[in-house]
């Protein structure tokens, strides 16, 4: 019997924060609290004492070997679930794309097999990207069968991924109809393509375009659409990435309202702002994501929509390029690939500047990184330390400091958005299913494999 006893930690939970043990027992959590001591044939014993122990992290929106014109983004499942496993996540969702005329349960079935080279458990959100016979029953099938129960739709990219308000119409009936979660990338596509190619058309062909054609307009007048899609069928909605004040207003009315509405913001939208832009072209590209980086008033809107409860989780959007693919933009905004990275940084983000500023506490941190995300997504095991659950568990150490560079990082990308960012927080031990992955911030084993994790209905609150 494979045992592990954590001792003396601070543990905290959404509605637990006591200095006390942890033991595990076979991959779960068997108790927790200031009783619990050590049993005969313990194995391990780690004394947490100045330390944080916290349920593994749960990132709910990330892209690894993403297919673009200019490539797959540069992190596979391999290297990208090394990178979040550093950072203290144990589980990731990514999402399934198929192609116009793929199923969705074929396109899953590919998807499954390529994220199995994940080190950390994973589960998928599947897109619909059209509407045919076949799409409701698949949706319902995914749901029955698969364990997949998130979907995502982009309002955005219409020529490629992004679906018609009829398609909306449909995709949100189906979903509500399965008792599944929609997912919704908010822009408003035809005003973005009418200013790219406004812009393109005057020369206008830097990466600060790319902002200067999203504007918070385009996000905000989606959001709006999708949540009047929401109330009329009936469809939990969560709207990935907010970046402004604006969406999260917007979120916070239909919530008001008694809309099952859910918001996620990323680190970056919080922390970086649209003057990386004028930096030079590589340093402007490497920014350049969908939405895009606002300006700096934005931030507190956010931070304060998250400590209010009205965002209930963050996200990385982890989806890097190297500074090669990037250049594929060079002369024309529209070809710089979109997305950065950011799995391995996001709770060391967010704690340090979250917490440690007072913008959020320790336990609105921990559901914001991990315990929302479980309940949103229907990750029973995951997300809290509780008897029964899953035995992924970080032990954090919050006086540890690091800067943030991309020579160091084990995200799998040239660049880091964050180069030079101080960060303070470490996930010193990380455990996963029992297993401890990470001993003194070192990936001490890196043979052990996740599992596709299969959803149940999420938790609507
Ligand atoms: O720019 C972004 N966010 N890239 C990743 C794909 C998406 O739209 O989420
Ligand atoms: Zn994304």
């Amino acid at each position: 019997m494979k045992r592990i006893l954590i001792q003396n930690g601070r543990i905290i939970t959404p509605h637990l924060d006591v200095i006390g043990n942890l033991l595990i027992e076979n991959g779960k959590i068997i108790s927790v609290g200031q009783e619990v001591s050590e049993r005969e044939n313990t194995t391990t014993v780690i004394d947490a004492g100045g330390r944080y122990v916290l349920p593994g992290f749960v990132d709910p929106h990330v892209h690894m070997e993403l297919p673009t014109p200019a490539g797959l983004s540069s992190d596979d499942f391999e290297s990208g679930s090394r990178a979040a496993l550093t950072g203290g996540t144990t589980t990731l969702l990514d999402f399934v794309t198929p192609g116009r005329r793929e199923s969705l349960i074929g396109a899953l079935k590919k998807r499954k097999e390529a994220a199995a080279a994940s080190l950390i458990d994973y589960s998928l959100h599947v897109s619909p990207v059209q509407w045919n016979n076949n799409t409701g029953p698949e949706i319902r099938e995914c749901v029955r069968n698969e364990g997949i129960t998130s979907f995502k739709a982009y309002l955005a990219y219409q020529n490629s991924i992004g679906i018609d308000d009829a398609t909306l119409a449909a995709v949100m009936e189906a979903v509500a109809e399965n008792e599944g979660l929609l997912m919704l990338h908010c822009e408003n596509d035809g005003m973005v393509r009418y200013l790219q190619q406004k812009y393109l058309e005057a020369g206008k062909i830097q990466p600060r375009y790319h902002a200067l054609s999203r504007p918070p307009e385009a996000e905000a007048e989606a959001i709006s659409r999708a949540i009047l899609f929401s109330r009329q069928f009936k469809c939990p909605l969560y709207i990935v990435h907010v970046s402004t004040g604006e969406g999260a207003s917007l979120i916070e009315a239909a919530r008001n309202e008694g809309l099952p509405v859910f918001g996620e913001t990323c680190a970056q939208y919080l922390l970086l702002d649209q003057s990386a832009y004028d930096k030079p072209f590589g340093q402007a590209a490497a920014c350049v994501m969908s939405p895009p980086l606002r300006e700096k008033c934005h931030h507190e809107k956010l931070w304060d929509a998250l400590a209010k409860g009205l965002l209930q989780t963050t996200g990385s959007d982890h989806c890097p390029f190297d500074k090669n693919q990037k250049a594929a933009g060079k002369n024309d905004f529209t070809h710089i690939p979109n997305g950065a990275g950011g799995v391995e940084f996001r709770p060391a983000l967010l704690f340090t500047y979250g917490v440690l500023q007072n913008k959020i506490s320790l336990q609105q941190w921990v559901s914001l990184i991990s315990t929302n995300t479980a309940r949103l997504f229907g990750l029973e095991q995951k997300g809290n330390l509780a008897p029964g659950m899953d035995a992924d568990v970080v032990i954090w150490d919050p006086e540890a400091k690091s800067v943030v560079s991309s020579k160091t990082h084990m995200q799998h990308c040239d660049q880091n958005i964050y180069e030079g960012f101080e960060i303070y927080g470490k996930a010193e031990t990380v455990i996963t299913a029992g297993n401890i992955r990470i001993k003194a911030g070192e990936i001490v084993d890196d043979r052990t494999t996740g599992h596709f994790i299969r959803c149940r209905k999420p938790e609507l609150f």
